[in-house]
């Protein structure tokens, strides 16, 4: 295993120029020894693009990578000791089970009894003990993603092991279970993981380390309590989340904060300072308050929705036709407003965040 060091950008056409022209953007980062890591970002953001730099699949056009210290820019992926795992499986129909996933092992020569030993490991891990025997033609999708994950995780003298998106075409319920399997996988080996996806559940419970990406940027690693709690950019704010956090456009007038028609007492004398601001607070975190409180604003509720464990209720602050809304999560215990109710919802406490030009202020 190795610490994965980059520095780089990367673009996939000649003379780039404007930001539009990378699918990855200058990127400064480091991937710990056994950490496992998530890249989580809509279509498009350059999660592919990462993933294969750090393989050696692809060689960035500007900037270097290294494991532990020692530069390997130039070096392809079986010299890096990467094993990868794709989006869709890799496998020999005509081999079976097991023949398949000998195949990392019996390709570099490791022995006979070791690797009916590694195969035995795996296939019990992946539930598959029963099918080692069976020609992997004859098998559904799910099973084949199954090998081709096993495939991914069978040798033990890897660099890190890197997973494109490897549960897509597998059933949720399914996909749950191979979710906690990889994270007991990591647990066991210590292996440095980075697994590629664009669903934050996925991401959040297999990670300990999220990269959220956006348009070839990395705008934030952190764990999954960082990412909700502080997100340094308003995308990871909106991206995380179920729905993602509130954004209302704020100025400050000297003493104090106006959102709209309505001027709440700021948080702090830096912020009243500041001209133009955004105000970002999660709907976890938006109360009911009484009438007039500090820190809250009259609304009037639109939409108020039973989620089961919740209630998600959506009021708009004013009149105007662009009025903003808040979405507020209230918990069962609460007296829940109907729509059209008047309400005043508390959205300056501890855990707001304040965003110029997108970044989160310190
Ligand atoms: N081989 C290539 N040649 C040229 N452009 C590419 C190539 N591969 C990717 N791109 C472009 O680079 C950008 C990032 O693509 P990438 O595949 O890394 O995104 P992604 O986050 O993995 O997306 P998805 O979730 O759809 O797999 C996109 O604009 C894409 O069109
Ligand atoms: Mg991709």
């Amino acid at each position: 295993m190795a610490r994965i060091d980059l520095d780089l950008a990367h673009a996939y056409r000649a003379n780039p120029e404007r930001d539009e022209d990378y699918a990855l953007l200058p990127l400064k980062m480091s991937f710990e020894d056994g950490g496992a890591y998530a890249l989580l970002g809509p279509s498009g953001c350059g999660k592919t693009t990462l993933l294969n730099l750090v393989s050696g699949l692809v060689t960035p056009s500007q900037g270097s990578v290294s494991y532990d210290g020692r530069d390997v820019t130039r070096l392809s992926p079986q010299q890096r000791n990467i094993a990868q795992v794709f989006q869709f499986p890799v496998i020999y129909d005509t081999m079976t089970v097991a023949q398949n996933l000998a195949f990392p092992l019996r390709n570099r020569g490791v022995p006979a009894d070791r690797i009916k030993q590694r195969v035995g490991h795996i296939a019990e891990m992946l539930d598959m003990s029963a099918q080692l025997d069976l020609r992997a033609a004859g098998l559904a999708a799910d099973a084949k993603q199954k090998i081709s994950l096993g495939r991914g995780l069978v040798r033990e003298d890897v660099s890190a092991v890197l997973f494109d998106e490897p549960l897509t075409v597998i059933d949720p319920h399914l996909k749950w279970q191979l979710r906690r399997k990889l994270k007991q996988i990591h647990h066991e080996l210590k292996l440095t993981l980075i697994y590629v996806t664009h669903d934050q559940v996925e991401a959040l419970t297999f990670a300990q380390q999220v990269v959220v990406m956006t348009r070839g940027r990395a705008v934030q690693v952190g764990t999954a309590s960082e990412l909700f709690e502080r997100p340094r950019h308003t995308f990871v704010g909106n991206f995380i989340g179920s729905p993602g956090m509130n954004f209302l456009s704020a100025r400050g007038t000297g003493n104090g904060i106006q959102i709209g028609p309505h001027t709440l007492a700021a948080p702090s004398p830096a912020l009243a300072a500041i001209d133009r601001f955004t105000l970002g607070v999660r709907p976890e975190y938006v109360q009911l308050a009484a009438a007039g409180s500090a820190g809250a604003l009259p609304a009037v509720v639109t939409q108020a929705q039973d989620i089961g464990t919740y209630w998600l209720v959506t009021a708009r602050i004013g009149t105007a036709a662009d009025a903003p809304v808040l979405r507020a999560r209230l918990g069962l215990d609460q007296d829940i407003p109907a729509v059209g109710d008047a309400v005043w919802l508390g959205v300056v406490g501890d855990h707001t965040c304040y965003y110029r030009n997108e970044e989160l202020m310190a």
